[in-house]
């Protein structure tokens, strides 16, 4: 502020610095949290929580919210009048209207609500949760104030919200000793994962590693040659070695991406030309359709990551998705040389609106996905794919009587169709009447 204020702005500036004692010092908030007001109990029976939640919060009166009101709008009139004072005021506006939100509907407002949501969840046992978790899930205050970008001075470090439905599994998951070894508990992770505790909490311990760990080959012998088995854990997995992942295809048990390992066999002409059937494109094929302006990518579930050592021998960089079922899939995929991203499918895509050229999946997107998740799903890559961009849908599989719910759930979405073909599916059998689909699909270039 300018010393020589004038008589005129004095008037607002008084009103100004009362209203900076009573926001700044939070007596507002001290006193309705702890004064002589009734507490009531608002019971969440969201189906996530295990069990009923009561959480207390204070009954604002509704001449306070009135009052908090005229306030507000004073303090916007203030602003009008006070140009050198306009950040400071748009700030305290802006606190004020989370305030009056908060006390007007303290259930949906995130905006007041300090609490740490995950110690709420840990009622009544607080005391039970690791101290890890709540280290971690904690609100805590950024050490420079409020961010006009977050629009808040507090963050929630991000947990899936249904860790809370895995509460034991997540406690055993957070409880290790910091600073030393994590437990081996990769199975155990990745378990809660998949189940929806997505992202997991970080952790501050060192993962296991392999005791003789052997750097990866150089390019490009590194894309299609077996990594060595010193630069794996292996304690998750049945098998101990690669010799065994490669073998394991003879084996009868099931397993997915089963003979994914062999990178001389079925992996090693996967998009080629020549491949045969209808519903199998060649890599090449795609690429001159869009007349070589695809660059980046996404392959989901992408398997030991052929499809992206495929594309980056056509200078094409793509980053795979891949859980570790029973195996090695993301340190594999790393040892070739491509990006492994460690998300499940239910994940939000972790990329910006409009910004990747393509996103192949094959064999992933299927039946097996409940519906509504899947619809959401097609309309996350939607939303990732620049305009041009192309939804390599390959081998989505299901059964005949369903196409007719799949065809136009992928239809109304709204990419064009550059190719469409629907093959039987006749690993198993025709009496199963299981059917592929696959597509390319591309997202128009003008959208109305
Ligand atoms: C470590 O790995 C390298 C390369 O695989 C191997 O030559 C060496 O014998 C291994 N050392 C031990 C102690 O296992
Ligand atoms: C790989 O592991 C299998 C058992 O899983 C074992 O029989 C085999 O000898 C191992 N091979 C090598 C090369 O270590
Ligand atoms: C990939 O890029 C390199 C260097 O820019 C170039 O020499 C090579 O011909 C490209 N390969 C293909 C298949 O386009």
């Amino acid at each position: 502020m300018a010393s020589d204020d004038t008589a005129k702005k004095s008037r607002p500036m008084s009103k100004l610095w009362v209203l900076l004692f009573v926001l700044g010092t939070n007596v507002v908030t001290v006193f309705l949290f702890s004064g002589p007001l009734q507490y009531y109990y608002i019971p969440l029976q969201s189906p996530i929580y295990n069990s009923p939640l009561h959480v207390q919060y204070p009954l604002p009166s509704n001449d306070l919210i009135t009052e908090l009101t005229q306030t507000q709008r004073e303090l916007l009139s203030i602003k009008t009048e006070l140009k050198s004072s306009k950040q400071v005021s748009e700030n305290l506006a802006a606190e004020l209207t989370e305030l009056i939100q908060f006390l007007r509907n303290p259930k949906s407002s995130n905006g007041g609500n300090a609490d740490d949501p995950w110690l709420q969840w840990g009622e009544p046992n607080r005391v039970s949760l690791p101290k890890e978790l709540k280290d971690f899930t904690a609100a805590k205050k950024l050490p420079l104030g409020r961010n006009p970008s977050f629009g808040s001075d507090t963050i929630y470090p991000p947990v899936g919200h249904a860790c809370a439905v895995f509460k034991e599994d997540l406690n055993k998951y957070m409880d290790y000793k910091p600073g030393h070894r994590c437990p081996e508990d990769e199975i155990l992770a990745q378990k809660l994962l998949l189940r929806g505790c997505e992202p997991l909490p970080r952790r501050r311990c060192h993962p296991a590693t392999p005791s003789n760990y052997t750097e990866p080959f150089p390019f490009p012998e590194s894309m299609w040659r077996t990594p060595p088995d010193s630069s794996v854990v292996w304690t998750a997995y049945s098998c101990k070695n690669y010799s065994c992942l490669i073998q394991r295809k003879y084996l009868k048990v099931f397993d997915d991406c089963k003979d994914c390992f062999d990178l001389q066999g079925r992996e090693k002409t996967r998009w080629l030309n020549g491949v045969g059937s209808d519903i199998d494109y060649s890599i090449d094929e795609v690429l001159k359709i869009k007349r070589h302006t695809i660059r980046i990518g996404l392959d989901i579930g992408g398997g030991t990551g052929t499809f992206a050592v495929r594309m980056r021998e056509r200078n094409v960089t793509i980053i795979t998705t891949s859980m570790n079922f029973n195996g090695p899939f993301n340190n594999f995929i790393a040892s070739r040389g491509v990006v492994p991203m460690y998300i499940s499918v239910s994940h939000r895509l972790p990329f910006f609106d409009n910004t990747l050229d393509i996103v192949h999946s094959m064999h992933v997107l299927s039946n097996w996905i409940p519906t509504v998740l899947l619809e959401f799903i097609l309309y996350d890559i939607n939303r990732i794919l620049r305009p041009g961009g192309v939804f390599w849908l390959d081998r989505f599989f299901c059964i005949e009587d369903q196409l007719k719910i799949y065809v136009p759930m992928i239809e109304n979405v709204g990419f064009n169709k550059l190719k469409w073909s629907i093959g039987r599916k006749l690993d198993r059998g025709p009496a199963l009447k299981e059917m592929y689909i696959s597509a390319l699909l591309e997202k128009p270039l003008n959208r109305h």
